[in-house]
């Protein structure tokens, strides 16, 4: 896997309804475009292979056909289609065109118009404004980083495809550079990401996520079961509905998700240090961490050994700063957005919460209840009263999270 590893996919199938054009070209990536079919199909996409003559020097036609259910398109003189236009058929039901991999040849191919085989001849007669090509670029990084690769990159964007990759790292020459198809996961998240409505465009989002962890000594500490899925599912959607993301993270494994910036910080000062300076540059700020109440008052130098007697030892506490209040109360503060994970009187708690920290939205969720697990239930507590936004897969609930905060933000350009 590439540094950018994905975010697991929502069990609601994401791209449920969605008919996709996976087109392959030469190259051998090939071998990771039967597993980028596997995974589309199980997000629910009906896919259609479209694959070169080079491709099929690589994988075949009948793997292509299993994993994807449907007979592979490999002519345009393929007599199946009735009016014989399998090029001209092939896009005119599609939701988008992907090509992967996108090999140097084939994206120089495009970029002149020419269209002398199947696929390339539906790349250009796809209805342009209603059927996105993307392009998942795959070869060696020499080719990747020539003038001529640079140039007819740059000319396939301007001409409206979208270039997703390549990634840096091992190639299968032995090489090591960018070039890099990206993971099949990769390609399915950014394919779903293109299919979010971009209701956050132009706009930035700062978002807190996973425990804090306070250190008693250098090998002890004092933190939480939050396992920074919600906040990471979070940052992801804005990032998914065009948001530029800030994701401040505390002591979690998860992968970051694609085209999120992400802070790793420890402490809840931390934390506090980090998010201050940063908020003010931020049209909304989302608090999902579970930051610690308290932290000892002296971390010890040493490990604390057990003392003659067993006596345990007094660790002293004080309060930790409280982020999200203090990020209410800055004077070019963003839209504030808290959550709340109480084990009882979720309503009560959130209401007075609310009050409490100063913020427009509290978002409730009962804590013992998702903490470490994938689903949750969002129930949103406001000035003028509260509305449930239904339990799930906490990604399906940070998309519809997205939509409520999209919502209730000034219109882009008006004054905070
Ligand atoms: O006060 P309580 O921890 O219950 O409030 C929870 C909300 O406040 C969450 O949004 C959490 O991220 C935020 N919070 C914070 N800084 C703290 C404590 C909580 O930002 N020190």
């Amino acid at each position: 896997m590439s540094a950018a590893a994905t975010t697991p996919p929502a069990d609601d199938a994401e791209l449920a309804g969605r008919h996709v054009v996976l087109g392959l070209s030469g190259g051998i990536a090939c071998y990771k475009s039967a597993e980028l079919a596997r995974e589309l199909v199980k997000a629910g996409a009906t896919v259609q292979v479209v694959m070169t003559e080079a491709a099929g020097q690589f994988v075949t036609a009948v793997t292509m056909q299993a994993l994807s259910n449907r007979p592979v398109y490999t002519s345009q003189w393929d007599a199946r289609a009735p009016n014989n236009m399998a090029h001209i058929n092939l896009t005119r039901d599609a939701d988008a065109l992907l090509v992967a991999p996108a090999s140097a040849d084939f994206v120089a191919k495009l970029a002149q118009g020419r269209a002398d085989d199947l696929l390339s001849l539906a790349c250009l007669a796809r209805p342009i404004e209603r059927c996105a090509l993307l392009l998942a670029p795959a070869m060696n990084r020499e080719m990747w980083a020539h003038p001529a690769t640079q140039r007819n990159a740059a000319q396939v964007a301007a001409d409206g495809a979208v270039l997703l990759g390549p990634a840096a790292g091992d190639q299968a020459c032995g090489e090591v550079g960018d070039g890099r198809m990206l993971e099949p996961q990769e390609l399915r998240d950014a394919l779903i990401a293109h299919f979010q409505p971009k209701l956050l465009a132009g706009r930035r989002v700062l978002v807190t996520a996973g425990p804090t962890y306070e250190a008693i000594d250098p090998v002890r500490g004092i933190t939480n079961l939050s396992s920074g899925k919600m906040g990471f599912a979070l940052a992801r959607a804005a990032a998914d509905a065009g948001a530029e993301v800030t994701l401040v993270a505390g002591p979690v494994a998860l992968p970051t998700p694609r085209g999120v910036r992400r802070i790793d910080v420890r402490s809840a000062q931390q934390m506090h240090d980090t998010v201050l300076p940063l908020a003010p540059r931020h049209d909304v700020f989302v608090a999902t961490a579970a930051v610690a109440d308290w932290r000892p008052a002296q971390a010890a130098g040493h490990k604390l050994k057990k003392a003659d007697g067993h006596v345990a030892p007094a660790i002293a506490m004080v309060e930790n700063p409280d982020i999200l209040a203090t990020v209410a109360r800055l004077p070019d503060a963003p839209y504030c957005v808290g959550f709340a994970a109480e084990s009882h009187d979720l309503v009560r708690h959130a209401r007075e919460k609310r009050q409490r920290k100063g913020v427009p939205l509290i978002v409730g969720n009962v804590g013992p209840d998702t903490f470490g697990r994938d689903h949750n239930a969002l129930l949103l507590v406001e000035a003028d009263g509260e509305h449930e936004i239904g339990n799930g897969h906490k990604l399906a609930l940070a998309r519809r999270l997205v939509v409520e905060i999209a919502r209730r933000l000034p219109a882009a350009g008006a004054a905070r």
